[in-house]
């Protein structure tokens, strides 16, 4: 079986002392749910090694929202993915669109920070999707399927593995629009079978493909019950303990 998860993204939102507080809301919340799924939260960098001593992370997981694509040196600013897990963070997103878009992210730097976060034994969470535009002229699958080719695929098939996915249309993203349950789940069968034609059907079945784009209690429960989705990384809707264990509770 497929590990199912639920993580949030915070972003650029909270405060330390609010982010240490929504971590203890989110954690306390757990010692009281039989969660039927990881769940993790990815805070920003100034939050990690606080958060962390607050948490279990045997019921609440911590990653970080991005890493630099060197291990260390003359990159003023850059946090790198040993950084990351000295704080005791375990996950990092990479890949986010909003690091595509507004930060120039591409697959060439792309591919290096998924290295070398694995290189330190994180999971990355590596999200992938495309814009509004390629939606409607119906490029959405050749776009989605060369983030992933150009990124990912030179990984030997055990690392490969070791990566959570998550699609999140760009067109999705912080506008209240969602993709249908059809329409997400045709994308997490195409992904799946993308994997499936590189790596052979096995190891595209043990791969967790989550779902973003304005996921919410209310729609989640329709969304994870699609047979390829796995589950989902969480924005607006994870900096408030109670919508982001109802989403946690779909499951
Ligand atoms: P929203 O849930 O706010 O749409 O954000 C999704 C997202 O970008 C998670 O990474």
């Amino acid at each position: 079986m497929r590990k199912k998860v639920v993580a949030g993204n915070w972003k650029m939102n909270t405060t330390l002392q609010e982010g240490v507080r929504l971590a203890e809301e989110v954690n306390n919340a757990l010692k009281e749910t039989e969660a039927k799924c990881d769940v993790v939260i990815c805070v920003p960098f100034t939050h990690l090694a606080s958060v962390n001593a607050v948490i279990d992370q045997s019921k609440l997981g911590l990653g970080a929202e991005n890493c630099a694509d060197h291990v260390k040196g003359a990159y003023t600013g850059e946090v790198s993915a040993p950084m990351v897990a000295s704080t005791g963070a375990r996950y990092v997103i990479l890949g986010h669109s909003e690091r595509r878009q507004y930060y120039g992210e591409t697959s060439a730097t792309l591919k290096e920070k998924v290295k070398l976060a694995l290189a330190e034994g994180l999971t990355p969470i590596f999200c992938i999707g495309e814009v509004l535009e390629e939606r409607e002229n119906g490029t959405y699958n050749a776009v989605v399927k060369s983030q992933i080719e150009e990124a990912l695929f030179d990984l030997t098939a055990d690392d490969f593995k070791k990566i959570i996915l998550a699609y999140e249309p760009v067109w999705a993203i912080g506008t209240g629009k969602t993709a249908t349950d059809e329409q997400a789940q045709e994308m997490h069968a195409f992904i799946r079978s993308t994997i499936a034609a590189k790596y052979g059907a096995d190891v595209a079945e043990e791969i967790s493909i989550l779902y973003g784009g304005s996921c919410k209690p209310t729609n989640a429960k329709g969304l994870f019950s699609q047979p390829d989705i796995d589950g989902g990384l969480i924005g607006g809707a994870s900096l408030e303990a109670e919508p982001f264990m109802g989403i946690v509770k779909a499951f």
